[in-house]
């Protein structure tokens, strides 16, 4: 059985998310949709439960998806749930670079290879920090996220 993973931190999920689950989903058994608190990026929205919460909505019409959130490394997650392949989107050559540095590290530490695929051009300006930042001063998402998540996003900034 093809397992493969797609992480991230998904602080929400978004269109361009959607469509590399959908499209990823076609080419494994299962899919698992991983979450992570990324140290890295400080602002975080939503709570992690929040976040696998919206995931298994919007992939709720898919059959072979599992929705899950890791600690720690990738790899070591992956190794735990039999994990055979990392899926990663790019959407501009800027990804690229940090993309492929993370996919060597990731392959020296456990063999497991990372398949890049490409985001589908009409979402290649999308990523979750600007989605927060338009949706925090009253802008229109709604084209950007799917309406579970743009409710989130209306409700979180009404406070
Ligand atoms: O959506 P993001 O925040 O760009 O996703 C980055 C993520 C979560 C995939 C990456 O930070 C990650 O894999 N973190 C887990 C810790 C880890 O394994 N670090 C070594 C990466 S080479």
């Amino acid at each position: 059985m093809a397992i493969a993973i797609y992480p991230g931190s998904f602080d929400p999920v978004h269109f361009g998310h959607l469509d590399i689950i959908e499209r990823a989903s076609t080419h494994y058994d299962t899919l698992i949709v991983a979450t992570i608190r990324n140290p890295q990026k400080a602002q975080q929205l939503f709570e992690l439960d929040e976040r696998e919460e919206m995931i298994r909505e919007v992939t709720a019409h898919l059959s072979n998806i599992k929705v899950e959130f890791f600690k720690g490394l990738l790899v070591d997650f992956a190794r735990d749930h039999d994990v055979r392949a990392i899926v990663k989107s790019l959407r501009a050559v800027s990804d690229f670079d940090y993309e492929l540095q993370m996919a060597q590290m990731n392959h020296r530490l456990s063999g497991i290879d990372t398949f890049f695929m490409p985001t589908s051009p009409q979402y290649s300006f999308l990523s979750s920090s600007l989605v927060r930042e338009v949706a925090r001063f009253g802008g229109d998402v709604s084209s950007m996220v799917p309406t579970v998540v743009a409710q989130r996003l209306k409700e979180r900034f009404a406070k």
